[in-house]
């Protein structure tokens, strides 16, 4: 047998071994070179064909070489076969992203902003805000309000009634009635609270009213009620001051006037110098601009803002909860109009726009209470 020159096959198997570009031709490769028709493969083989004195370094330069090959086959395997993923994986890629699309972002309606902003300075004051029924009964209603059996307010024509009216002159404490003032919470909070108390309570109301630019069958209030040792109409006033110069200006009169409410005694309503005129009456720049106002838009000349009803808690109201007595401590109430109060400070005429849910009235108040 002729020399043989495991090098020079060893050579030629790891040089191609080395060019194959894809696993496909590497498998060709090797199965030439390490298959069982491999030229070496044969060699070792056929060994026991050679004579004596070859078998030895053929064996082993057979067997060191067949080693190797298989070690480069399996690291180029490797090699190619992790490029062929990657290839495959950038090639096979679908693009499944879409243009880009805006969710429409809502905002808060004004009446929340401003309910949350009546909130804030009665938080800010010390306050708790409370929650009461909008279903409440004639004794919540009227009766532990002081409010005589016979006065208009209980009549049918003027409240919801849902259950239970007595169709007579008389009172049904029983009866179930949409309440027509949040000053039903007073009684709610007096029976969960033993004094020193100081609530307010956002909520809405309903009355028999024909809906009109300032009317509505329902509506927003919010109430006050504050009750301790020793509070007076000063302190309902002091209140109502630091209330009212937050909500419209610090430099604004506020006046008290004499009124009627069943529940307070005395009563009060409160005026606010207007802040759109600063108190003269006189149309502003723009009110004169638009033609229509020869005299302040907002206060309608008058110089003052009616703003909100008020007084001492009734001795009556007091003596209508366990745990009160008007012996050894005294209140102050007040209730005043969510959707008014919006009205006054952005100035739109039509209180029905608030609950006509039109994009271009609500969006003008995006993040301005
Ligand atoms: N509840 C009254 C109304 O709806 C407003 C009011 C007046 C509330 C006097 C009070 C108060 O707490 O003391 O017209």
């Amino acid at each position: 047998m002729a020399d043989i020159d495991i090098d020079a096959l060893a050579r030629e198997a790891r040089a191609d071994l080395e060019a194959a570009t894809t696993v496909a031709d590497l498998d060709a490769a090797k199965i030439r070179h390490l298959g069982k028709n491999g030229p070496i493969v044969l060699l070792l083989r056929d060994i026991k064909d050679l004579p004596p004195e070859q078998r030895g370094p053929v064996g082993k330069g057979g067997n060191v070489a067949r080693k190797e090959l298989e070690a480069l086959a399996a690291s180029r395997h490797e090699a190619l076969a992790s490029a062929e993923l990657d290839r495959r994986l950038i090639e096979d890629a679908i693009d499944v992203s879409l243009p880009p699309r805006a969710m429409p972002q809502g905002t808060l309606h004004l009446l929340t902003q401003t309910r949350r902003l009546l909130e804030d300075i009665f938080l800010g004051m010390g306050y708790d805000v409370i929650d009461a029924p909008e279903v409440e009964n004639e004794w919540y209603g009227f009766t532990a309000l002081n409010t005589p059996v016979g006065h208009p307010a209980r009549n049918p024509t003027d409240t919801f009634y849902i259950a239970g009216h007595d169709q007579g002159a008389g009172a049904n404490d029983d009866a179930l009635i949409l309440r027509t003032q949040t000053s039903t919470a007073q009684l709610r909070a007096m029976q969960l609270t033993k004094p020193p108390l100081y609530v307010v309570h956002p909520g809405r109301v309903y009355r028999r009213d024909d809906i009109d630019a300032t009317h509505s069958d329902m509506f927003h209030q919010m109430e006050a009620l504050a009750i301790d040792e020793g509070l007076t109409l000063a302190n309902l006033k002091g209140t109502i001051e630091s209330f009212l110069h937050r909500l419209f200006g610090d430099d604004l009169q506020v006046r008290l006037r004499t009124h009627f409410f069943p529940f307070t005694e005395p009563s009060v309503e409160a005026d606010v110098q207007c802040f759109s005129c600063g108190g003269t009456g006189d149309p502003s720049a723009d009110d004169r601009a638009s033609g229509d106002f020869d005299r302040c838009r907002v206060c309608r000349g008058e110089g003052w803002i009616e703003i909100m009803g008020a007084g001492m808690v009734d001795p009556n109201v007091l003596g209508a909860v366990d745990g009160y007595d008007a012996d050894t401590v005294s209140g102050f109430a007040f209730g005043i109009g969510i959707d008014r109060v919006a009205m006054l400070r952005h100035g739109f005429p039509d209180l029905r726009m608030l609950f006509q849910n039109d994009l271009r009235f609500v969006r003008q108040f995006a993040g301005r209470p």
